[in-house]
């Protein structure tokens, strides 16, 4: 085995973290972070309720933030959480969507202990070959591999949730026996962003196809599934946004109760940004809007990070079950 440079970052990857939650009926949470006050709320949320973590980074994320501030960032952020908050729990830093070879492999290279190579919108082979190239490549470096099959809605306002493409399960066994991945993302109906359904003031949001997320589960036992686009969209956050001079309208996610549900099944990885994305929102434009004479950044960034880190607990605690198990 190939030297692991993640091992001296003081992070894990997903194999350890994903066989417990499966045993223990919950999901880990991965949240996406771009800077250091995001990064600060989930290293403090996490430590905080006893959470196993993969912090989570987009493509866009590692060009925002530059790709060696982003390791050093994260080797940083696990000395914090061992030293200042005395705190032990696993840590993984993974990519999120990967889209090409190359991708994963420079985040392999920069001390990622999981990526994702998501090449679900590549025809069915397409999808196995480009996986599969990232699977052998990870794995001498016990990198763990996260793969999708069927398609999530985008991320824009128009998009409908007709136009996901489902997880077809007669295709998970043949797909994970030939690329060799440690997990699989599936489509059951949840979408990227702040706009996930079409639904009128009042009306409630379409349920998760958990009838698929079954069929995948009897085909694919203990095998571990992953959530993306699964932020609930807190209305409160957005409701302040709105308050505040914002202009959030219809802006909806998946309800709280489904998410319980699917962490108690073989879903280990719940996807969770947008969420992250309202709370720092709505608290910047509250302070900016209540105290608009305030022009140090630690006065609007600090409460956004505290209020973000009492959601990250919250979450862990009542959504994935993830509270007091690392
Ligand atoms: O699934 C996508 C994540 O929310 C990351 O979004 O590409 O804007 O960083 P981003
Ligand atoms: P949300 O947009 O629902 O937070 O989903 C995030 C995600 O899936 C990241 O990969
Ligand atoms: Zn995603």
């Amino acid at each position: 085995m190939a030297k692991r440079l993640y091992e001296e970052l003081g992070l894990v990857n997903t194999r350890e973290m994903f066989k417990k939650a499966m045993a223990g009926k919950y999901a880990i949470p991965a949240y996406n972070f771009n800077n250091m006050e995001q990064l600060q709320a989930i290293i403090g949320g996490c430590a905080e309720s006893k959470s196993p973590v993969i912090l989570q980074v987009s493509s866009g994320a590692r060009k925002y933030a530059n790709q060696t501030l982003l390791q050093w960032m994260a080797k940083g952020a696990v000395e914090m959480c061992r030293k200042d908050l005395k705190s032990n729990i696993p840590i993984c830093l993974h990519l999120d969507h990967g889209d090409t070879f190359e991708l994963c492999k420079s985040c392999v290279d920069h001390g990622f202990s999981s990526v994702m190579i998501d090449a679900s919108h590549l025809p069915y082979e397409g999808n196995i070959a480009l996986t599969k190239q990232v699977v052998e490549y990870a794995h001498q470096f016990d990198v763990t591999v996260e793969g999708e099959l069927g398609v999530l809605a985008g991320i824009e306002d128009e998009v409908k949730a007709e136009k996901h493409t489902y997880t077809d399960p007669a295709q998970v066994e043949d797909f994970v026996k030939k690329t060799g991945v440690d997990s699989l993302a599936i489509s059951i109906g949840t979408s990227h962003g702040a706009y996930k359904f079409k639904v009128k003031p009042g009306e409630s949001v379409p349920p998760l196809r958990f009838d698929i997320l079954e069929e995948v589960e009897k085909r694919l036992p203990g095998f571990p599934i992953v959530l993306h686009g699964a932020s609930s969209v807190l209305q409160e956050y957005v409701a302040m946004i709105n308050k505040f001079g914002g202009k959030m309208d219809n802006a909806v996610g998946i309800p709280e109760e489904q998410l319980r549900k699917a962490a108690k099944s073989a879903v280990c990885k719940i996807n969770i940004d947008s969420d992250g994305r309202l709370v720092v929102t709505a608290i910047i434009r509250k302070v900016f809007a209540e105290q608009p004479s305030e022009f140090d950044p630690r006065k609007y960034l600090g409460p956004a990070r505290e209020e973000l880190k009492k959601v990250i607990i919250a979450k862990n605690t009542n959504v994935l079950g993830s509270a007091g198990k690392a």
